[in-house]
Parts: structure tokens; C-alpha cells; sequence
């Protein structure tokens, strides 16, 4: 059976928790009207820390089939790390991790070493890594089964990579890393050209801007069908 198309969320650093409660409560009506097959398409809600445990109840109590993940982990186990969120925390409460993502990178100085102690972390936790690179020839660490290829320009510009050129750079990925590799592309995922990444040689997208707004969000995951 072929792979399902993955739609991930990354809300980024936005929402109240009642905004996040909100969104869950409007995407359960929404979700009711559409048909969306899990086996087709796989929906992760990366939200921030702080609403993890109360997005994950609600998410259950409304019976949505969508998955949660972070936006960031820890690099270190368990331990004297004022501030940090380690992987074994988040155990049992997400199933993926956003690792490397170009404003982690940018705003928050993480270089390749620290993102492998991140993967490595994740790993031993059994939290899937989804790791985001913004060039195609940036390392991956190996094992790595999701990549998000986002390229920085096209993040929340407006300006998307072509799904032409973004099935390129998967394949070369592909080509490098091996074929079971899933590859997602980020960067102004919206309503007008979904349909076209998920025509192309891609596993997924990465939506930022448009999976605040659960109306945007649902009807993309739609088209996505
Ligand atoms: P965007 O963000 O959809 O707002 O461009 C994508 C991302 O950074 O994951």
C-alpha cells in the first residue's frame, strides 16, 4: 500500500491556549464534513510546548486522527538543563519531533552538531525526527526516515519553491539517503498550490502560516485529497 501523503502543522510561536482548544473544537466540526482516509493522508499538529498535554486531550476527545509532534527537543536526557524539554518528557506524548527547522537554526544558533544530539535524543525516546533542511545538500543525519526540504526564501514569503524543483531535490535526496526516505516540502504551502506538491514527487508539506486558521487549514488537507 503506498505511503500516505503527510500534512504537517507547524503553528510555530502562536496561540493562547483557549486559541489552541478553539482550533481543536473547529477543526472536529470541519473534520466531520469531510471524508479524509487516514491510509491517504497523515495530519501532525506540531504545536508548541505549552499546549501539548492540552491539544492531546482534546484531539482525543474528538476523536481526531491527528498526530502531535514538536517543534524543537532537546539535545540533552533528563537532567540540571534549566529551560529544556527533554525527549524522555515528551514520551507518549508526541509521536514526532520538527528537529533543525531554519528559524531554530537562524534565531537560535542550533548548528548540525547539536541537531544530531537532538536526533539522537528523539531516537532513544522513540519520537520520530522530521528533519528540516533548507538546502539540498546539507547533511542529514543517517537513519533519518522524514526530511523537510525548506528552502529559507520560501518560508512565509509568499514564494513557493515550483513542485517541479522540489521533486528534483527530493529525488536527489533520495538518491543520497535512500529511496524510503519521505520528503517533505515547506515554505507558502497554501490553498493554490497544494494540489500541485501533491501531484509532484513529494510525501508531504510542512504549512505554517495557513494551519493557524482551522477553516484554511481543513480545506487545504481537502484539496490534498
Ligand atoms: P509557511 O511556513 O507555511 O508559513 O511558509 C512553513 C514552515 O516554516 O514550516
Amino acid at each position: 500500500m503506498a505511503s500516505p501523503f503527510f500534512i504537517i502543522a507547524n503553528w510555530k510561536s502562536n496561540k493562547t491556549i483557549e486559541e489552541a482548544i478553539k482550533w481543536v473544537e473547529d477543526i472536529s466540526v470541519l473534520w466531520k464534513q469531510h471524508n479524509i482516509p487516514e491510509e491517504q493522508i497523515k495530519v501532525i499538529l506540531c504545536a508548541p510546548f505549552l499546549h501539548l498535554s492540552t491539544v492531546s486531550t482534546a484531539l482525543f476527545a474528538a476523536e481526531l486522527p491527528i498526530k502531535l509532534g514538536t517543534q524543537d527537543i532537546s539535545p540533552f536526557e533528563n537532567g540540571a538543563y534549566t529551560g529544556a524539554i527533554s525527549a524522555e518528557m515528551l514520551k507518549n506524548v508526541v509521536q514526532y519531533s520538527l528537529i533543525g527547522h531554519s528559524e531554530r537554526r537562524k534565531y537560535f544558533k542550533e548548528a548540525d552538531e547539536e541537531l544530531f544530539e537532538k536526533v539522537k535524543q528523539a531516537k532513544l525516546a522513540g519520537i520520530e525526527p522530521i528533519y528540516c533542511i533548507s538546502a539540498p545538500d546539507a547533511v542529514i543525519p543517517s537513519g533519518i526516515k522524514l526530511v523537510g526540504y525548506e528552502p529559507v526564501w520560501a518560508i512565509g514569503s509568499g514564494k513557493s519553491e515550483t513542485a517541479e524543483n522540489a521533486s528534483t531535490v527530493a529525488a536527489n535526496i533520495r538518491s543520497k539517503i535512500g529511496t524510503d526516505t519521505s520528503i517533505i516540502y515547506g515554505g507558502s504551502v497554501n490553498l493554490g498550490n497544494i494540489k500541485e506538491y501533491k501531484n509532484a514527487n513529494l510525501n508531504g508539506v510542512l504549512v505554517g502560516k495557513v494551519s493557524l486558521d482551522p477553516t484554511a487549514f481543513m480545506e487545504l488537507i481537502a484539496q490534498a485529497l
